[in-house]
Parts: C-alpha cells; structure tokens; sequence
C-alpha cells in the first residue's frame, strides 16, 4: 500500500502504479506475469471525473489482460480480492493482480461528503439528508438504546487504534490521543466527534495473488496464503433492516469464510476490521462472532482488543487512524494482514506467536461485506 492522507500532486493511476509496483517487487514478479486485474474504487467520477478505470489502472500497471473495476462502496477492493481469490481457485488464472485506489483529499469535504452518500439508499436516505456520519451515528444510537454503552466507551476504540497507528509510517495520523481528546473534540454527528470517525484520505493498495502451483513452480515465498473468503449483502437502506444496531451481512460474510478456511473465531489470533466509525468497530467484532451481541463495547472498555489484550483488533491504526481511502482499504487490511502474520510489520512483534488473521471490508452501512482469512503456511 502507498502511505494514506493528502497527495494532492499525484492522480490514482500515479498511487495505483506505486502501489502495484511494490506489490510486483514483494512478489518478486514482473507485471506481464500477470493474467488479469481486479481493480476496487468508489467515488473516481466524482473526484477526479475518471470512470471505465478497469483498463486505465492496467495500463498505470504494465498489466495486460482482462481488468474490471469492482464498486462496491468501501468494500471496493476487499471485493476485488474476493474476486481474484476465486478466479485462482477456479483455474481460471495462475497470477492475479487485485487492488484499489482513491481519491478524496482533492475535493472539499463537503463534495467528498456528498460523494460518500451515494453508497446509501438514494429514494428513502440520500433525499432526507443522511450522511455516512449520520448514518452510522445513528446506529451508534440504536445500540445504545438496544444494549447500552457510552460515547466514553466508543472513546477507548479510537484511542487504541491511534496508538496502534504511532509507528506505522503508512498511517494518516501517527499521533497518540487521550480520551479527553476523543470527548472534548467538535461534534461531527451526535454521538460521534471528530476522532469517532475515519478521515478523507488519498491512497492505494495493491496484493498479487498466485496459485499454489505456481508459487511452486517458480520458487515464490508464499509464506502467507488466503484460506478463506466470504461475501454477504443486506438492505441498502437501514430503514429496511430488521435490526439496526446488527449487522448480518458480515455475520454471512465472516460465517461463509470460517466455514471455508475451516476455522472458528477461537482460531483467529489478530484481526483487521472496517471502522469507519468507532461504532463499527464494535458491530463488526459482534458480527463476526468475537463477542455475543451487546458485548463488544464492554470488551473495548476493558482493553480486551489492545495491542496486548486477548485479541488484537486494527494493529495498522485501522480506518480511524491508518486512513481510509475508501476504494483502496479494503486491498490495504490484506496487506497489512500479510505484514503483520510474514513478522515485518512494525507492530508484528506484538502477535509474534499468530497463524490466523481476519479481515473485514464493509461498504455502505454494511449493505455489503467481504471477510478475508489469512493463514501462516510452512
Ligand atoms: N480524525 C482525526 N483528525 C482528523 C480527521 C479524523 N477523522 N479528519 C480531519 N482531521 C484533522 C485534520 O488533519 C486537520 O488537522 P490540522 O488542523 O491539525 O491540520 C483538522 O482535523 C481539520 O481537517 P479537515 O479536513 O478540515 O476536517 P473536516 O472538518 O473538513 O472533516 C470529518 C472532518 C470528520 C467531517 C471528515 O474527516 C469526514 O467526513 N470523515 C468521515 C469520512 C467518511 O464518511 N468515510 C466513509 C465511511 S463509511
């Protein structure tokens, strides 16, 4: 992945080449190897008047071959590696790039807000006003009234995850913050204030994803492999969902790639999840089967998802502290995932002993949503 946060001199197709460049030299590969792209981005017609991106960023690439670009709101990418794990298991190709990228610092925050929304339901959401921050505040609000729990309990999830993010020079934001920092900052949308919620960023992700057989005709080092994937979908709209302040797109979304790694959650050492939102944090860790509906926003409180507690949650700094370039995040928890499980990640000492690692990708307000299992393989 490129660094996340402004570049306000440099396209996509500039950070989608950086990032699949240095994909290329961590494989070890050079580009004609591959067969074809699957590219994640959102908001590129809005940001930079730029659609029909699938060939653009194969070219940006020195990639040939078929390439579709994957919309799928903030799951753009997290989709498009779903999308090549499946066409290498089906034979279909040996070499697959995936990835994605994003441009959203070089518009206002209000265009980027405006460009954001469209991930929402536009007859019943878009028209009465809501925004992603709204949105996702309101099931904060949901949740509390359903299971209870504080804004100083969401507190604890970005203060954590900004420390995670200290030492990662990739990260937007390697700063520490307190909990009076998280509580005195200005409003963005009650309940949330400014570090409640994940920035506009600038960035790109890319992985390249190879057979098992050709790892081993060609002498790669695969020493991290993808075992497990799973996509679900829900109402785009929350008006339409049975439960607000529950998620079941990343429950079949996390069930369907358990199922397929043949693992359970106890098996899953670290995890890199979607929180856009402080909230999201928690539903995602209830969706995914960590904790009973309810329970998650105490295991935060207690520092049970720390660097040192029982499961390490959003060692890069997560969305909230890494950045959050929406169509590339989702490329972006895999390559942190692969860092943190192959020991050269900055924060890979502190799960020095794991094998399993999870990611979680949502778009919307979790209208989609992809899980990733990755696992440590001799
Ligand atoms: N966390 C921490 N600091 C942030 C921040 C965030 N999310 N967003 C901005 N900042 C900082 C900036 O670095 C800047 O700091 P500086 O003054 O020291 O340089 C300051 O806050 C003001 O930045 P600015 O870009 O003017 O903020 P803003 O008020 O225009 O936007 C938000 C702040 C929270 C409204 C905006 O980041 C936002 O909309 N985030 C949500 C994005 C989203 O919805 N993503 C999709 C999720 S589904």
């Amino acid at each position: 992945m490129t660094a996340f946060g402004a570049s306000p001199e440099r396209t996509a197709r500039d950070l989608f080449a950086q990032a699949a460049g240095e994909a290329f030299d961590d494989a070890a590969l050079e580009p004609d190897a591959v067969e074809e792209l699957f590219y994640g981005n959102f908001m590129g017609e809005f940001a930079e008047v730029q659609g029909h991106q699938g060939p653009l960023m194969a070219e940006a690439a020195g990639v040939s071959g078929p390439s579709t670009r994957i919309e799928s709101a903030c799951a753009s990418s997290g989709v498009a590696v779903r999308h090549g794990v499946n066409q290498v298991r089906s034979g279909q190709a040996d070499v697959v790039l995936v990835g994605g990228a994003e441009r959203m610092k070089n518009i206002s925050t209000a265009e980027g807000t405006k460009a954001l929304s469209a991930a929402a339901d536009a007859l019943w959401e878009i028209k009465a006003g809501v925004t992603f921050p709204g949105a996702y505040s309101l099931m904060a609000n949901s949740y509390f009234d359903e299971f209870g729990g504080t804004r100083e309990d969401l507190a604890h999830i970005a203060v954590k995850n900004h420390s995670n993010a200290v030492e990662n020079d990739l990260a937007q934001f390697q700063m520490a913050i307190d909990i009076d920092d998280v509580l005195e900052a200005p409003t963005v949308s009650s309940p949330f204030g400014l570090y409640d919620c994940s920035p506009m960023s600038d960035g790109a992700s890319a992985a390249v994803l190879v057979s098992e057989e050709f790892a081993e005709a060609n002498g790669l080092d695969t020493s991290v492999a993808i075992t497990g994937v799973g996509q679900g979908s829900d109402s785009l709209a929350l008006q339409d969902r049975v439960s607000i302040p529950e998620t079941p797109a990343a429950v079949e979304a996390g069930e369907t790639a358990y199922e397929d790694a043949g693992i359970t959650p106890e098996d899953v050492d670290v995890a890199e999840v979607h929180d856009c939102f402080t909230i999201a944090e928690v539903l995602a860790l209830e969706s995914l089967g960590f904790y009973e509906p309810g329970e998650a926003i105490t295991a935060a409180r207690e520092g049970e998802t720390t660097i040192d507690g029982e499961l390490p949650v959003n060692l890069s700094g997560g969305l909230k502290a890494k950045g959050h370039p929406v169509g590339a995040t989702g490329g972006a928890q895999i390559s942190e995932m692969t860092k943190l499980l192959r020991g050269d990640h900055v924060n890979s000492d502190a799960v020095s002993d794991a094998t399993v690692g999870l990611t979680h990708n949502a778009g919307g307000t979790v209208a989609s949503c992809v899980v990733h299992v990755l696992e440590v393989v001799e």
